[in-house]
């Protein structure tokens, strides 16, 4: 059989790892596809050559397009990122009848629904497993080995640059600023790292995610996004004391009233497994009715780890390339015409329990104050720390768990609170998640 030949868009990070893999492993692979797998055309403006194997039998060019329009090519590889002009190259791919394999996780979370609208019109498919988390094969496992289940929940530590830059801060008291550096020298951190740092990045695969589970369109806009900038290392120590760790979670999950979708740092109990995911790993929690929890755990940035799973997305889509489109594995798990209008929760109306820190006059009465507003809005706590001021200081810190309580009630505790006279400054507060 003539082998499948691969157009390469983008021969960065990812693009020239992918280069590698299918050179390196170039027997096995086809061993596995049932045909070789040969990469024919790349395009790219500046990469390494160096480092990269086999570019001598690559026809490259620096306009995307002409790959794209190549009649020669079965399937078109997208590692350039962003929304734009990845969005373009991958639906003229499309129109012009050739499978595409994507990293994208921004183009998938933004353009998704179009795209594999038009693929699905097309009878092409679009693969996206390096989209989420890198190399864990969490595509596959929400949308194939779970399809059994009524997924009920997700919870994923899924950007790797944010987990290495917690886990140096907290391990070796380092620089915020001096981690992202070397973050983005290995290669983990987004072409803008505000996107890791902020949560956007994670926004995003937390919204392919969800559709798998639940079955609902992509909805990106409607993704509650807190980024680890505010995170002081006398959290993590706080967070310590009371048996938990800090991680910068996406969680979603299904409500009798909505989906939650959220990304924000999370307090979460120092036993469970995920808790202990450090530095670029990530680890996704998937709960099912049928199977319980389930935790996959890998590299979730990097070269080789991501080019892992966009290889795996060539062999599936040489694999599927003599099935018919109906048969093929839906896009989002769930077929096209079956996926449910289930709203999207607006944060106020999401329940989840607290950790609160505030700086406090010592003074008798402070700590009522504070503890009768929480009461009024009918919110309970659960642990409470409080230190003895420094010598000739008069403010300590007051720091506390309450019980689960909606968003919007917590605000306005919150408001009560700032406005007190023995309070100074802003209450920081970080949502808490048992996780079972
Ligand atoms: N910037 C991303 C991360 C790359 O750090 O997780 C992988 O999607």
């Amino acid at each position: 059989m003539k082998p499948v030949r691969v157009g390469l868009l983008g021969l960065g990070t990812v693009g020239g790892g992918t280069l590698n893999v299918i050179v390196r492993n170039a027997t096995e692979i086809a061993r596995r596809a049932g045909r070789e797998i040969v990469v024919t055309h790349a395009a790219a403006r500046e990469f390494r050559a160096e480092t990269i194997e086999g570019l001598d039998r690559v026809v490259l060019s620096e306009d995307a397009f002409t790959v794209v329009d190549n009649p020669d090519i079965d399937v078109v590889v997208e590692l350039i990122g962003g929304y734009s002009p990845a969005r373009e190259l991958v639906l003229r791919a499309i129109e012009n009848g050739k499978h595409v394999v994507t990293a994208n996780k921004a183009l998938i979370a933004m353009h998704g629904n179009e795209i594999f609208a038009a693929a699905q019109a097309k009878g092409v498919t679009v693969a996206f497993e390096a989209a989420v988390a890198g190399g864990i094969p969490i595509i596959k496992a929400v949308r194939e080995g779970l399809a059994a289940n009524h997924i009920e929940w997700i919870a994923g530590i899924i950007n790797g640059t944010g987990n290495f830059i917690l886990t140096e801060m907290r391990d070796k008291g380092r620089d915020f600023a001096e981690v992202l550096s070397e973050a983005q020298a290995l290669g983990y951190a987004e072409a803008d790292p505000t996107f890791d740092v902020e949560g956007i990045d994670a926004a995003h695969k937390l919204t392919i995610l969800a559709s798998l589970a639940f079955g609902i369109p992509l909805q990106f806009d409607r993704c509650y996004t807190e980024g680890i900038g505010r995170i002081q290392p006398q959290d993590v120590t706080y967070a310590e004391a009371f048996g938990y760790r800090i991680k910068h979670l996406g969680i979603t999950r299904r409500t009798p009233s909505g989906v939650e979708l959220r990304v924000h740092p999370t307090l979460i109990p120092e036993r469970r497994l995920i808790a202990n995911v450090d530095g670029v790993m990530n680890a996704v929690l998937v709960y099912g009715d049928a199977v319980g929890p389930t935790l996959y755990y890998g590299a979730g940035a990097g070269s080789l780890p991501t080019a892992s799973a966009v290889v795996a997305d060539i062999i599936d889509v040489t694999r599927t390339l003599t099935t018919d489109p109906e048969n093929r594995v839906p896009h989002l798990a769930f077929q096209p015409g079956e996926l449910s209008d289930l709203a999207v929760l607006p944060m106020d109306e999401v329940v989840t329990a607290y950790y609160l820190r505030m700086t406090v006059h010592d003074r008798p009465g402070v700590l009522a104050a504070v503890a009768g507003i929480l009461s009024e809005h009918g919110i309970s706590i659960e642990a409470m720390r409080q230190k003895e001021p420094a010598a000739g200081e008069n403010q300590v810190p007051l720091v506390m768990l309450t019980q689960s309580v909606r968003e919007s009630q917590m605000n306005a505790a919150l408001g009560g609170i700032e406005a007190l006279d023995a309070v100074a400054g802003e209450v920081t507060r970080i949502r808490v998640e048992l996780l079972k």
